[in-house]
């Protein structure tokens, strides 16, 4: 039997920093399906929010259906302090595609600079939302328009006062190395980077950044997204999380073949690798639902890409970030080193001395790494989780003092390790703790700087 091969959605990450518009964004393009018992509805899934084709070319209007073929786009908030796209899928990044929201009234915030070296990192295509445009003073809102059409609609001090913030958006965007014009003047997608300017609140603006996704999408990265639809399912654990009735579960996205029922999978521990067995996938329910029981919908099986809860046994100590590879047929061993090399991969470089690193998920780990590496700052010990007692102590016992330090990235500090650093023969330790990598970097940088004096 030939293996059906089809484009899957792509998964499109929503970046940026706090408070510029993300959940909004997605709020918009929610609010703006129609109906959802009609086919091609907008649908919600764990961790990320489905837009079929149908409903983007609805919204955008200017898109003719005839010439794509990506069936949609699958979004992913990511909370202010998390960056989900260090998530990673066979060695790249889990996000085939990015939104960085910029408030534009405020430009860059530290937050929107790590989202973009993130994604220069993975090469991860992206367009930049420049939001809030309803904010600047005078502005008139023609809700839901697109951009060009509202945007002829303003008086010319108005005018003037949007591209003079586009502009500052684009040469901050140039000291980074990036290349990037308002996205009506691009011609070409592979050398700019297009900058839509939105609003979430009125849906200004909107139809543009899907038509620009969909185009991103269809120029550049059609064939990556050839899957085949009944091969064995692969996925990135967002999150680990014990949920009522259930157990503890892995909240998954999905981005390639079939995830089942009875399935059998593997997974990664912080310590060994896990295999188990699908016991129910679950897909929210729509919000009015309100027993906790009832919050849920079961699913028999569910296909890429998509957001998934996964109850299954065994599922204690699952790293978030970590690989979920079905087993299917007779390559148990092979899934099982499959998994094993992806976590291996990921590990960061190790020295014999030098600092103990920590954060939420492998990716952020790896994200933290390579950032000490460009600073040639050695790690000698790198793990996923919060800062522990037993960190302290090996961090109190490096021989050289400029490396008695730790740096803990979007993870906390466990009350007993707060007291071992209170302890007087650990006077010398640092714990370095926040959500904003190059912040930690600097803050370490100085607290180095000092001991040498
Ligand atoms: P975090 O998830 O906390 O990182 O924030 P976020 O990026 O998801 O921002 P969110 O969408 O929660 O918006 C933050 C605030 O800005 C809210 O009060 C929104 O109502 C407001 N806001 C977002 N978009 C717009 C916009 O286009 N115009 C105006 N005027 N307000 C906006
Ligand atoms: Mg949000």
């Amino acid at each position: 039997m030939a293996k059906e091969s089809k484009i899957r959605t792509p998964i499109v990450c929503v970046m940026g920093h706090v408070d510029h518009g993300k959940t909004s964004l997605l709020d918009r393009i929610r609010g703006s399906s129609v109906v959802s018992t009609e086919a091609g509805a907008i649908t919600q899934h764990i961790g990320a929010t489905l837009v079929p084709i149908d409903a983007i070319v609805r919204m955008s209007g200017a898109l003719s259906k005839v010439n794509v073929n990506v069936p949609g786009l699958l979004f992913i908030d990511t909370p202010g302090h998390h960056a989900f796209t260090t998530l990673r899928a066979r060695g790249g990044a889990l996000a085939d595609m990015a939104i960085v929201v910029v408030d534009i009234n405020e430009g860059f915030r530290p937050q929107t600079i790590e989202a973009l070296q993130i994604l220069r990192n993975y090469r991860t295509p992206f367009v930049i939302a420049a939001n809030k445009i309803d904010r600047i003073h005078g502005w008139r809102v023609n809700e839901g328009q697109p951009f060009l059409k509202t945007f002829a609609q303003q008086n010319e001090r108005v005018q003037g006062m949007l591209e003079t913030k586009v502009y500052e958006l684009v040469g901050k965007l140039s000291e980074l190395g990036f290349n990037s014009e308002r996205f009506d003047r691009v011609s070409d997608f592979a050398r700019n980077i297009c900058i839509v300017p939105i609003s979430a609140l009125t849906g200004e603006g909107v139809p543009d950044i899907l038509m620009v996704l969909i185009g991103l999408a269809q120029r550049y990265m059609t064939e990556s997204l050839r899957v085949s639809a009944d091969g064995p399912g692969a996925g990135t654990v967002l999150e680990v999380k014990e949920e009522r009735g259930l157990g503890m579960t892995l909240d998954v996205i999905l981005y390639d073949g079939t995830l089942k029922v009875g399935d059998e999978i593997v997974v990664a521990g912080n310590d060994q690798i896990i295999e188990t067995k699908v016991r129910s996938l679950l897909q929210p329910r729509p919000m009015k639902e309100i027993l906790i029981e009832e919050r849920f919908e079961r699913v028999k099986s569910i296909t890429a890409a998509a957001g998934i809860k996964v109850a299954a046994p065994k599922l204690e100590g699952v790293i978030a970030g970590s690989p979920l590879r079905v087993i299917r047929g007779g390559n148990r061993d092979e899934v099982v080193e499959q998994v094993r090399h992806e976590i291996q991969d990921i590990q960061v470089n190790l020295s014999d001395i030098g600092v103990i690193i920590r954060a939420d998920t492998i990716g952020a780990l790896e994200a933290l790494s390579k950032e000490l590496e460009g600073h040639q700052i050695q790690v000698m010990r790198a793990a996923v989780g919060p800062v522990t007692r037993h960190d302290v102590i090996e961090a109190g016992t490096i021989k050289d003092p400029l490396y008695s330090a730790i740096i803990a990235f979007n993870t906390p500090v466990l009350p007993d390790a707060i007291d071992m650093l209170a302890d007087a023969s650990m006077s010398h330790v640092s714990i370095f703790e926040g959500g904003v990598i190059y912040q930690l970097i600097d803050d370490y940088v100085e607290w180095r700087e000092e001991k040498k004096q």
